[in-house]
């Protein structure tokens, strides 16, 4: 199969709706990263979609849904106009809080997973009783969402376990062959997925996976679920978010300080069950430790390549490369990759976190 990169021209976006209700395959671009889009109530496109990226069917989707016109109540348009979510739980102090919070955050990077109707296939939802739902604030998103009338589950556009793609370059890299078309929206805005979390009408709102939206932020945008679970181990367990992800091909090390932190024996030791190596690719997170690049490459005796997330160390801006960088380094001729642990943990630092801890966990 031939893999097209199109630009959104209203024809394009016509004919790739079109395909998409008829059951077809598109990449799109969204605020966060690209999605790879299918009919989410036609189980076709649906099984499709788990084969392309080779995801196991225990890892439920994210459907999205387009816009609603502007003061229409997101609670009716969601149980009613959709018949995606079943909310005959909620009280109505609880409705009202949902839909504060809905309010508040869509569209954007938000994902909210909530009781599901059956007119949401189990597929998607890998069986569970609920659905994650999403509205991308994305223009492009947007668009195709409108003009295909229907919601479409769209997880990351990458093979499973893989970097996300934040460019349709990137999209291609990773499913050249496999799709028909990729929408080309240019670079993603934000670079790290959606935050995710669980809305219970007992337990409150269950953080899922961080992302630029924090749970005190939340918190704050929404008066009445005041209940906020946290497992004591961490994040609870999601279906999906497994120790291991958005990962590098090659061997991934997180340092346990800042690069400009170590020394050179301290690194030689971190390195010394490492095979072979003649060239090392270095992720960090500002300028700070490159001044020591140099010294560090005449003690190893090795090349060292640098990639810089923000050169001012600016959080957002290390959000919005980290996928594309780390790509990078994958594909240069380093043989193992290495990074310095985040310096911000809270908001959007607990996220890009999140994602190193992942890529750089072993594989099992
Ligand atoms: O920013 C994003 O969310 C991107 C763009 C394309 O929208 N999508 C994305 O999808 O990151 P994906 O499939 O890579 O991640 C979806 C995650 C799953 O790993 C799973 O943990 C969680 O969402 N999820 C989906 N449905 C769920 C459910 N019913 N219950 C709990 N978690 C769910
Ligand atoms: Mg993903």
């Amino acid at each position: 199969m031939d893999t097209q990169i199109l630009s959104p021209t209203p024809a394009t976006l016509q004919h790739l709706a079109d395909h998409l209700r008829s059951g077809g395959l598109v990449a799109i671009p969204t605020e966060t990263v690209y999605g790879l889009a299918g009919h989410a109530l036609d189980p076709q496109p649906i099984t499709q979609i788990f084969a392309v990226k080779e995801r196991p069917t225990f890892d439920p989707l994210i459907t999205h849904v387009a816009q609603p016109d502007v003061g229409y109540p997101y609670l009716e348009y969601l149980e009613r106009d959709l018949g995606l979510v079943d909310l005959s739980g909620f009280e109505g102090s609880q409705r009202q809080s949902l839909a504060d919070l809905l309010q508040t955050w869509w569209p954007g990077p938000l994902t909210v997973v909530l009781p599901r109707t059956s007119r949401v296939p189990d597929l998607v939802s890998s069986g569970l009783p609920t659905v994650a739902l999403r509205m991308p604030r994305h223009p492009i998103a947007q668009q195709v969402l409108d003009r295909a009338q229907i919601p479409l589950a769209a997880p990351s556009a990458n093979r499973f376990g893989r970097i996300s793609p934040t460019s349709a370059q990137a999209v291609l890299s990773e499913l050249e062959g496999r799709i028909p078309y990729i929408l080309d929206g240019g670079e993603c805005e934000i670079g790290l997925e959606s935050t995710v979390i669980l809305v219970d009408p007992r337990e409150g709102i269950t953080l899922l996976r961080p992302g630029g939206i924090s749970l005190e932020q939340i918190c704050q945008s929404t008066s009445m679920l005041t209940r906020v679970a946290r497992s004591t181990k961490g994040l609870p367990t999601s279906p999906g978010q497994l120790p291991s992800h958005y990962a590098p091909g090659k061997p991934f090390l997180m340092l346990p300080s800042r690069l400009a932190d170590l020394t050179g024996p301290d690194l030689k030791a971190m390195l010394t069950e490492q095979k072979d190596y003649g060239k090392l690719g270095v992720l960090l997170f500002s300028s700070q430790s490159e001044p020591i690049v140099a010294s560090l490459q005449d003690y190893l005796g090795v090349q060292i390549e640098v990639e810089i997330l923000s050169s001012s160390g600016d959080l957002e801006e290390a959000a919005r490369t980290l996928f594309a960088k780390l790509r990078r380094l994958d594909c240069s001729d380093a043989d193992v990759l290495l990074t310095e642990p985040c310096p911000v943990l809270t908001g959007l630092g607990h996220a890009i976190q999140d994602r190193l801890h992942r890529a750089t966990a072993n594989r099992q």
